[in-house]
């Protein structure tokens, strides 16, 4: 059965908005291990827009499944995993103004680089993946890094409307293909929602998935009446509360 992670960034990114202490990312990834998650992903950006290195520290103490790492390669971050040992990392390409990360790494353009980390790494007994796009070039180089896993660029087929879109589930059906033949394990991820993600999730090369962005949104949706009602609730047992008189009807 095809393995899910759940990427909580956009919980610290809602908690960052206002530099408070909730919503913790801790406590979501601790319930969403409840609901049946495989794994916690989080993105420490060199940034810190959203996850701090204080999440990342208690994810890995209190985390039951996996924790999967998606990192920068850099000197720093591959430091701090080397410390930190989450179960899984996977290295990303990261620029600053990006919205979300835009595009896979480009493995073939700096081969010796990325064959370093992943060997720092995985000499640590870290699982590297290399997120890539659905690339032949960039599955051979994968390969050629030495790399445990590569997670596919699923953002492509995700934006891409009528034969486009097939055309795009196609490019990562090959390179699921490819990848798999090369003994490499494969993963897929970015921008998977409840209406796109079965076509994916059918992909028989595929073992998991990590999502973030449509689950927390979903999040929001599902749980805003309960919230409601809560603050609702708590609001009608104030004193005086009883008194107020109810609004006028509109002339
Ligand atoms: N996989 C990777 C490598 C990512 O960078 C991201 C976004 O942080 C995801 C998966 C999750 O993408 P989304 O939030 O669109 O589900």
């Amino acid at each position: 059965m095809i393995r899910l992670g759940i990427n909580v960034d956009h919980i610290a990114t809602v908690r960052q908005a206002r530099r408070a202490e909730v919503p913790d990312p801790v406590e979501v990834a601790l319930l969403a291990e409840k609901a049946g998650a495989d794994g916690i992903t989080v993105h420490l950006r060199e940034d810190r827009r959203h996850i701090q290195e204080r999440d990342v520290e208690l994810l890995r103490q209190r985390l039951r499944t996996k924790l999967n790492l998606e990192m920068a390669v850099t000197p720093a971050m591959v430091l701090f995993a080397e410390k930190l040992r989450p179960n899984d990392a996977c290295f990303v390409p990261e620029k600053r103004e990006e919205l979300t990360t835009e595009g896979g790494l480009d493995v073939a353009a700096h081969r010796r680089k990325i064959r370093d980390a992943v060997r720092h790494l995985q000499g640590a007994g870290i699982r590297v993946s290399l997120f890539v796009d659905p690339e032949q070039v960039q599955i051979e180089a994968s390969y050629e890094a030495g790399a445990h896993a590569v997670e596919i660029h699923t953002g492509m087929y995700c934006n891409a409307v009528g034969d486009e879109r097939d055309k795009q589930l196609e490019a990562v059906v090959a390179a699921a293909k490819l990848a798999q033949s090369m003994g490499l394990e494969v993963h897929g991820g970015h921008g998977l929602n409840y209406e796109n993600v079965l076509p994916v999730a059918e992909i028989p090369a595929i073992v998991e998935l990590n999502i973030g962005h449509s689950i927390v949104a979903r999040a929001v949706i599902v749980g805003i009446e309960r919230a409601v009602r809560e603050m609702k609730g708590l609001l009608n047992k104030a004193v005086g509360a009883q008194h107020a008189a109810p609004l006028p009807d509109k002339p």
